[in-house]
């Protein structure tokens, strides 16, 4: 049974609900009312904005009735009802708990563990299966990167995998960029290279927050796919050293690419990125894009590299990381705000040919959320 009493000030009131008492502001209540004066009943969208709302707004009475919680207004008089399962989901009365370096219940850190498990589904099934695809999209953005099988062998299809969530970011290499390597005794420097795990084009703001690669021709032995969790290696980063951690977090490192003619991109953003509340929001980390860091004072300079070098000794440490290999038809799509990623290097001889583009996790989230909506029956 809920219950609810008025503070005398009149500027809050407390839910009993659930077994829990939840304090709510009669500005916060105002302003988030579903009456259809202030939200539009058809898209949702809030009408008014705050300088409509009296700043001396309280609530004058509150009850429950009918299942709602229904509180009037004053000074300008207006009775509103709100959902309980609706304020029970919305509630701010808690203590935040978060430590630093927390993220969404709905991600899953891992390391070398994830071994075989990783999130793969079957191309035809996310295209045509919508319940598939929901499955499949929720693992990406659990884990950060999922793969897809038995795809067609096709210039192009990448922009099929692409549909399934949002839209091509386009850059300056183009809607897409080709991967071509061939590998042959004659040009060992192909054969013996791997790339340190990395993020893409950091030097980008903002970054494009997808990659998707998608193979095509593979015949050449070696040259697995690998990735590492990027929130999991600045977890550790941050239980090893503390000091580490709060120094890449709190200052900007700088990147930037100037590699072709009308090109002269720049980017200054820390490593680690945390939101306000510390949750881990971002990586960027490619040893390749790094400008000169100017942003560290004199005095932090010297930790700031020794917590550069950890992270990259993290990044680089086999527990961290998840190879599999990618076939003609398959391929993976990757977060690029979270997940690194490599290249193995190349035992043998042969070719591959890879085509990859951009796009972006908001358009992923919003397919998945959209997705997670539907009922069960229109999902099939
Ligand atoms: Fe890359």
């Amino acid at each position: 049974m809920a219950s609810v009493a008025i503070d005398p000030s009149g500027t809050f009131l407390s839910l009993g609900l659930a077994g829990k008492s939840l304090r709510f502001h009669a500005v916060w209540l105002r302003d988030n009312a579903w009456d259809p004066q202030t939200r539009s009943p058809g898209n949702g969208q809030r009408l008014i904005a705050l300088r409509e709302i009296d700043p001396r707004t309280r609530i004058a009475a509150a009850e429950i009735a009918a299942g709602k919680l229904r509180v009037t207004f004053a000074p300008q008089e207006r009775t509103i009802d709100y959902d309980l399962a609706w304020l029970e989901a919305n509630a701010y009365d808690r203590a935040s708990g978060n430590e630093i370096g927390w993220t969404a219940p709905d991600v899953e850190t891992w390391d070398a563990h994830l071994g075989a498990n990783i999130p793969v589904a079957k191309f035809d099934s996310v295209r045509s299966d919508l319940a598939a695809r929901r499955d499949w999209l929720a693992k990406v953005a659990r884990y950060g990167f999922g793969k897809l099988e038995n795809g067609p062998v096709e210039d192009g299809a990448l922009f099929d995998v692409v549909d399934l969530f949002g839209y091509v970011r386009e850059t300056n290499y183009g809607r897409h960029f080709e991967v071509r390597t061939e590998v042959n005794p004659t040009n060992l420097a192909y054969t013996g290279l791997g790339l340190q795990a990395h993020t893409d084009n950091p030097y980008r703001d903002p970054v494009p927050s997808v990659q998707v690669l998608y193979c095509l021709e593979s015949s050449a032995a070696g040259g697995e796919n690998m990735v590492v969790d990027g929130f999991r290696a600045a977890r550790r980063l941050r239980e090893e050293n503390a000091e580490w951690f709060d120094v890449l977090t709190s200052h900007c490192a700088r990147y930037e690419y100037a590699g072709e003619e009308g090109v002269a991109l720049r980017a200054r953003r820390p490593m680690i990125e945390l939101a306000p509340d510390g949750e881990l929001k971002a990586i960027r980390f490619n040893n390749r894009s790094f400008a000169a860091i100017t942003d560290v004072p004199f005095e932090a300079m010297e930790t700031y590299y020794a917590a550069y070098r950890r992270l990259g000794e993290i990044i680089d440490d086999p527990a961290m990381e998840v190879t599999f290999r990618l076939e003609p038809g398959e391929s993976f799509v990757v977060d690029n705000t979270r997940v690194l990623h490599a290249r193995k290097a190349y035992s043998g001889i042969g070719k591959r040919w890879l085509q990859g583009c951009y796009s972006d996790m908001d358009g992923l989230r919003s397919t998945l959320a959209w997705l997670e909506r539907l009922p069960p029956e229109a999902a099939q």
